[in-house]
């Protein structure tokens, strides 16, 4: 039985921080931001916002431009890092929301759960909603996984220039409009570390960025061996001589913890797929250095981090690399388009990977891509650490949807915050009757009790 995404929605907070107004806050280069990192502006939540209603408000937006009522779905699962509650799962605090506006009681029979696993939880949540399908348990209903975060870090660190919030709700079901996942396929790798990681109690992570980076590409591309395998083991690519399996996908969406990422992803995995074949020779000599080789070639992350003589040459490497027409057509035809959403939001963790697929779809149809039959690869990545890659197919279904999307329409008009304001929403200083916006037709938090027998309860309210 097939299972795929059939829609998805996007709910992004209206207000935004301007790459500009926080170089200039914090002392750094904008240029640092803007072509170093791929930031150009960060979503950020106004004082009656929380991920639950960022949640919520992107399943409401998925129903309702659907005509779904809470019937047709079986189960809801909320994957979120950014969770307020060790016990009380986001789902129900969005099941809650949504029988405000279907009626209490009426996803009585939803199932559904939290899931964490930073920035990589939702592509787990996908795997097990589509198997719940393909096993035939969903019973002509949907499953709807919606994926949440405030990436927030500390004033003055670096993390603090890749911040960013939102949510993105996926339908899926046996007929999907849009992409059916390949079976058999889905890959994983993990390992216990701690690049990035939010302790009990911390509002934001304790992270290690430099360590964070090479982690992700090491993880993403043991993922990539796997499913090398699994793609060759169940038929759906079979490498051809002098190919590379990164030829078979034509579109490639990465985790975008900021847009850059997902080019430093690229290059990394191409450089490895590409080293033992035959057009690489050509390639080098069009960069014109060997490539380079770290002291300690089975070392450790630290040790090849320790090693500055190989991070500069590599760097240069890597610069040249990217530059060379070969590696320009592969990143234009198959990644551009997933990074023009990551720069104008910035970092959503778990829905940062699903914000770039929607993005690919919007701004590949925009160009006049027939999408229709392309395999579409998923690279996922959630600190701590864990990788997967999964693929899957465009279905003819998927025009009727591209036509009508539209990133800044969905957004809608966006308020720049000053710097008194960033810093008062990044302090929490506001409380949620001060907010900055005042919405409409949207779920926003109301207020949080602090009396003791009731602490931590959220109520919220739907805006007419
Ligand atoms: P940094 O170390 O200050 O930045 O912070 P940098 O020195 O590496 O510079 C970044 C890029 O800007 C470099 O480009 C510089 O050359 C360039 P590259 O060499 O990499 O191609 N640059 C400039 N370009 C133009 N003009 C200039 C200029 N200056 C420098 N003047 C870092 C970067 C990502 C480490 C930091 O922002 C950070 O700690 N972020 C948070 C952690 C993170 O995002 N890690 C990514 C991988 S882990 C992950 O994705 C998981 C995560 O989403 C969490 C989860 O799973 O839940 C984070």
């Amino acid at each position: 039985m097939a299972a795929g995404i059939d829609d998805i929605s996007v709910y992004i907070p209206k207000l935004y921080l301007d790459a500009g107004d926080y170089a200039l806050m914090r002392g750094v280069d904008a240029t640092k931001l803007r072509d170093g990192l791929g930031v150009n502006q960060m979503a950020m939540v106004d004082s009656n916002q929380d991920p639950a209603c960022l949640a919520a408000n992107a399943c409401l937006r998925i129903m309702q431009s659907n005509k779904l009522s809470p019937d047709d779905i079986g189960r809801l699962y909320v994957s979120t890092e950014s969770s307020f509650d060790e016990s009380k799962a986001m789902n129900s605090y969005v099941i809650g929301m949504l029988e405000q506006v279907y009626g209490q009681g009426s996803f009585e029979h939803c199932g559904g759960v939290e899931t964490k696993f930073a920035c990589v939880s939702g592509s787990y949540a996908l795997y097990d909603n589509a198997n719940w399908i393909r096993a035939g348990e969903a019973e002509g209903m949907n499953a709807l996984v919606v994926v949440s975060d405030i990436a927030k870090y500390d004033k003055g660190s670096s993390g603090e220039m890749t911040q960013g919030a939102g949510a993105i709700a996926m339908l899926l079901n046996d007929e999907p409009r849009l992409l059916a996942f390949d079976p058999k396929v889905t890959a994983t790798s993990i390992k216990d570390e701690y690049d990035f990681y939010r302790p009990f109690g911390k509002e934001t992570p304790i992270v290690h960025g430099q360590y964070s980076n090479l982690l992700y590409l090491i993880q993403v591309r043991n993922a990539l061996e796997i499913y090398k395998k699994k793609a060759a083991a169940s038929g759906i690519i079979s490498v051809g001589e002098g190919r590379s399996v990164l030829d078979y996908i034509d579109h490639l969406n990465m985790h975008l913890p900021y847009a850059k990422m997902g080019k430093k992803a690229l290059a990394y995995l191409v450089r490895h797929e590409w080293r033992s074949l035959p057009r690489w020779k050509g390639v080098i000599d069009k960069v014109g250095m060997p490539e380079p080789v770290p002291k300690d070639p089975r070392g450790t992350i630290e040790s090849i981090l320790g090693d500055a003589e190989f991070m500069e040459s590599d760097r240069e490497f890597q610069k040249r690399f990217t530059r060379t027409d070969e590696f320009q057509e592969v990143y234009e035809s198959k990644l551009a388009s997933s990074l023009v959403a990551s720069s104008m939001v910035g970092n959503l963790y778990t829905a940062s990977l699903y914000l770039g697929f929607r993005s690919t779809i919007e701004f590949e149809f925009q160009k006049g891509a027939d999408l229709e039959g392309q395999r579409f690869g998923f690279g996922s990545y959630g600190s701590g650490s864990s990788a997967m890659i999964f693929s899957g197919v465009i279905q003819p279904g998927y025009v009727q949807l591209a036509r009508d999307m539209n990133l800044e329409a969905e957004i809608g008009p966006r308020k720049r915050l000053s710097a008194d304001q960033y810093e008062m929403i990044h302090g929490n200083q506001l409380s949620p009757e001060e907010s900055i916006l005042s919405s409409s037709k949207e779920f926003v938090l109301v207020d949080v009790n602090t009396t003791p027998e009731s602490r931590g309860q959220r109520r919220y309210v739907f805006n007419e």
